[in-house]
């Protein structure tokens, strides 16, 4: 799921993915955006689109907020659910008070005391998704993201920003593996390759302009509505998608691409047309490249994904190149991240990894200690 950190407080979040992650047996992964658009902004209390820098400021302390209450606020045996009647004062215990903790967080927009409201759930930290592509988002795909979604245009673009997320995740202590790269693709999928391409000429009959349009300005966070749609794309500035418009920038050194280019252009821009065996010996190539993944858009719903299921999969499992249900069973834990990694739980050289037993001093048992320790040194003075 996509959730943008101005949508919902930090508290409340990390308390809705963890019975969710509870509820799904740890199948939950959690997209960070920061909301590129200017309208969210306005509804959820902005007067307008918050600086690029400053939205990844905060979704930085939104991370850190998230992680504290997730890693850091239970230990893994805290959960109790005992209902006897045999602990010191006669009650039952939900909860051991040595190992459930507050978490004491002050930064420039989050007070978060804690504790978190729910036990550990399966993955505790739900599986990091990440989806900006400027500079910028790209650091904080290499320090926080498990996976992180590419639109790249072509494949020697995917090529660079993989393997330049990657270095950047060395730097920060990660291992270039630790980030997996799933790149946005459409398919066209023929029996023949006349077929596919009848087909494509078909759903570009279909296409709207005016719809085009307004929908690349969205992912842009330009209103390109307002533009005649001759502007070149050279004259396009956004505080939104940076990274998206950078890529299509690179694509047209000249500057020359309009508006009008530009909403044609991406309605194709990713799109993979052929057989089935064309279309994979196409993947093998953005594989090569460094993507590890698909994210699967559609042209219809739901027809495209019923046509990339029974016609594509099973090509790419004959290749090796996506496992089959067993494998998928045999090889890993039944988790979203034990799938893709192997480990149901971050690793040790993740960031939200420092906070585990980082807040014992804030354990209820501790704060209990410390406030008998007061009382006891006022008795005594007394
Ligand atoms: C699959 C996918 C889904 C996205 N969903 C959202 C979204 O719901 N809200 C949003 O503001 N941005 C969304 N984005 C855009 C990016 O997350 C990011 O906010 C934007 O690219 C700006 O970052 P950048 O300037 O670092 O590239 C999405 C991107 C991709 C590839």
């Amino acid at each position: 799921m996509t959730s943008s950190v101005i949508q919902t407080h930090p508290y409340t979040f990390a308390r809705q993915l963890s019975t969710l992650d509870h509820l799904s047996g740890g199948r939950v992964g959690w997209n960070v955006v920061t909301s590129a658009l200017e309208n969210a902004h306005r509804n959820y209390g902005g007067a307008g689109l918050a600086r690029h820098g400053d939205r990844y400021d905060r979704a930085e302390e939104y991370l850190e907020v998230c992680y504290k209450l997730w890693e850091g606020s239970w230990e893994d045996d805290a959960l109790l659910a005992d209902k006897t009647l045999e602990h010191d004062r006669g009650i039952g215990l939900h909860a051991d008070p040595a190992k459930v903790a507050k978490i004491q967080h002050r930064s420039a927009n989050y007070q978060v005391e804690g504790p978190h409201l729910s036990s550990p759930s399966p993955q505790r930290t739900p599986l990091i998704f990440q989806a900006g592509s400027s500079p910028r988002g790209r650091q904080v795909a290499a320090e926080h993201a498990e996976a992180t979604f590419s639109m790249a245009p072509r494949r020697e673009q995917a090529a660079e920003h993989a393997a330049d997320v990657r270095r950047r995740a060395v730097q920060a202590g990660r291992s270039a593996s630790d980030v997996k790269f799933i790149q946005g693709v459409s398919f066209v999928i023929g029996s023949t390759e006349t077929d596919a391409q009848a087909k494509a000429a078909d759903l570009d009959a279909s296409l709207d302009e005016h719809a085009l349009i307004a929908h690349t300005g969205g992912s842009l966070g330009v209103d390109l509505g307002y533009l005649p749609l001759d502007t070149p794309i050279g004259e396009l500035t956004t505080e939104g998608s940076m990274g998206h418009l950078n890529e299509l920038r690179k694509m047209n050194p000249d500057g020359t691409m309009t508006v009008r280019d530009l909403a044609r252009f991406r309605a194709h821009a990713t799109r993979i047309t052929g057989t089935p065996e064309q279309i994979v010996d196409e993947l093998e190539l953005w594989q090569d490249a460094g993507v590890d993944g698909l994210n699967i858009i559609n042209a219809t719903l739901p027809g495209s994904y019923v046509e990339f299921i029974d016609h594509v999969l099973p090509e790419l499992r004959r290749r090796g190149m996506a496992r089959t249900q067993d494998e998928i069973h045999e090889a890993n834990g039944t988790t979203l991240r034990g799938r893709l990694t192997g480990q149901n739980r971050l690793p040790a050289s993740h960031p939200a990894a420092q906070y585990r037993g980082a807040f014992t001093d804030y354990s209820a048992a501790a704060t209990e200690r410390s406030r008998a320790a007061v009382l006891g040194e006022a008795e005594t003075s007394v």
